[in-house]
């Protein structure tokens, strides 16, 4: 191997050392700490319950599963607890802003921080971009309620309807939540909390009403398309589960992060996992899976019913449940590219603070316009697809590298434990990979462009600029030998 090549391989597996991002994570200066469990937890059903349970639901029993998205949801629901328990084990030890790209950069280098880092990208920006999307059609059925008829020109993405020409309500929430995520994360957090609170409601007046609309009859033929069906139902409604990992990149603004981040991240995903398993069986018990409206299931079944009144209630929790998700997603966005930027792969105005408000206000801003530009012109369904893969991948990313740092780095303090390593690791890598296979090709060719886009700019910038490699630099010039060459 020539010294060039040599170099470049050092670098490229280059890892951060953990007490690195610990000490950063002490000396950040910048962020506030603010939150607490509760808080998380809130900030994690916040990001949890959305577009996947209020929309996904109506493609996934319609088109795949039947009754058995039930199942499907229990699918996806064990991949992302094997995922979750995974992140919790790293968010508790390296309770630093950036999620699952600072946990890959401490654990198999740098280049695959970088690829996890832009990765998450797809997660967090693109599944802004489609949840705003969902929020905008929401808001559509709201007002045509009340007898107001927005223009099609202004209200879809070009190409989704004949005459469209801009999804206008998505880009403006997209606009409004930046606004609120520039001013603050405390402000933020109670303004979710509200929130939530008010899609936890609408979801048991889902739970609870529609129970007694349930006809045992309606789930029967439990599983119309078998198993496979089952499965496909599954890597849609994936797509319901993202965001507990959103729960991490908040870690930096967490008062006890060793604590509250592994109850935050744990707790909300159980929650929802239980909600969503109960609104599948209710709703599919309550109409046939095939009647259900793709585009407003819940709320179609109510009116399918006669409940009128309730579905108007739904459509409220809809556009609020939405809302949060939103705030989440992309305020870990912004965090992320806090994160990279801090490490010198993303240029350094990324992670400049605001001097008043103490929050990384450039990518706040950045990420709320392309965001809000990505959802005012492109289909929904295409762009969940893709956030899907992405968010798949992280969480393989993230399980095998608690199982490599437990080989590579057994002596750092684990204030949390993932249970039964290797078997949870492995059952996440493989259950996530599952999913992923059950993804469509064109899918899987937009995630290798993205990846490509990736890999010009680590190349073009993220390698020269890297502070890692920059210390690694300096510390050779300082030994003995190098002075006196
Ligand atoms: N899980 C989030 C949703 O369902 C992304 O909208």
């Amino acid at each position: 191997m020539s010294n060039a090549t040599h170099e470049l391989t050092a670098q490229l597996l280059r890892r951060k050392p953990a007490a690195m991002l610990m000490s950063e994570s002490a000396t950040a200066g910048g962020l506030k700490r603010a939150l607490r469990a509760l808080d998380l937890t809130l900030l994690g059903i916040g990001a949890i319950v959305g577009a996947g349970i209020f929309v996904l639901t109506g493609v996934a029993a319609e088109k795949y599963a039947g009754p058995a998205v039930v199942l499907s949801f229990c699918v996806s629901g064990f991949a992302c607890a094997m995922a979750a328990l995974c992140y919790a084990e790293f968010a508790a030890m390296i309770p630093v802003a950036g999620s699952a790209y600072s946990y890959a950069y401490a654990t198999m280098g740098e280049l695959i921080g970088w690829i996890i880092g832009w990765d998450l990208v797809l997660e967090y920006a693109v599944g802004a971009a489609a949840v705003a999307v969902g929020w905008s059609g929401y808001l559509r059925v709201i007002l045509e309620g009340v007898g107001i008829h927005l223009p099609v020109a202004l209200t879809h993405a070009p190409g989704s309807m004949p005459g469209a020409i801009i999804d206008l309500p998505a880009l403006l929430i997209v606009l409004l939540i930046s606004g609120i995520l520039y001013i603050g994360i405390s402000e933020s957090a109670r303004f979710n909390s509200l929130i939530v609170a008010v899609k936890l409601i609408v979801i048991g007046v889902v739970i609870v009403v529609g129970a007694f609309y349930v006809r045992p009859a309606n789930w029967n033929p439990f599983a119309p398309f078998g198993w496979n069906g089952v499965m496909k139902g599954a890597a849609v409604i994936f797509f319901a589960y993202i965001g507990f990992d959103a729960v991490s990149t908040a870690a930096e603004e967490v008062v006890e992060p060793n604590r509250d981040l592994p109850i935050g991240i744990l707790v909300s995903l159980f929650v929802c996992t239980a909600l969503y398993v109960l609104v599948a069986a209710v709703v599919t018990g309550m109409v046939p899976a095939r009647m259900l409206d793709i585009n407003a299931p819940l709320a179609s079944a109510f009116v399918i019913r006669g409940l009128r009144a309730v579905s108007g209630i739904i459509s409220i929790g809809a556009v609020a449940g939405l809302t949060s998700v939103l705030l989440v997603l992309l305020l870990g966005q912004s965090r992320i590219f806090y994160a990279i930027s801090r490490d010198g792969l993303l240029p350094p105005a990324f992670s400049r603070v605001h001097p008043r408000f103490q929050t990384p206000y450039i990518p706040t801003i950045l990420t709320g316009i392309a965001v809000g530009v990505a959802a005012a012109l492109l289909p929904i369904q295409e762009i969940a697809e893709l956030t899907n893969i992405g968010t798949l991948f992280a969480f393989v990313l993230v399980c095998l590298g608690v199982w490599i740092l437990r080989y590579a780095e057994p002596g750092l303090v684990r204030p949390f434990r993932t249970p039964l390593v290797p078997l949870v690791p492995i059952l996440g890598a493989l259950f996530c990979g599952y999913l992923m296979s059950s993804l469509p090709t064109v899918t899987w060719i937009r995630f290798f462009i993205w990846m490509g886009i990736g890999f010009v700019i680590y190349f073009g910038y993220g390698r020269y600029h890297s502070r890692v490699a920059a210390e690694a630099r300096k510390t050779q010039a300082d030994t003995p030998a190098a002075r006196q060459a």
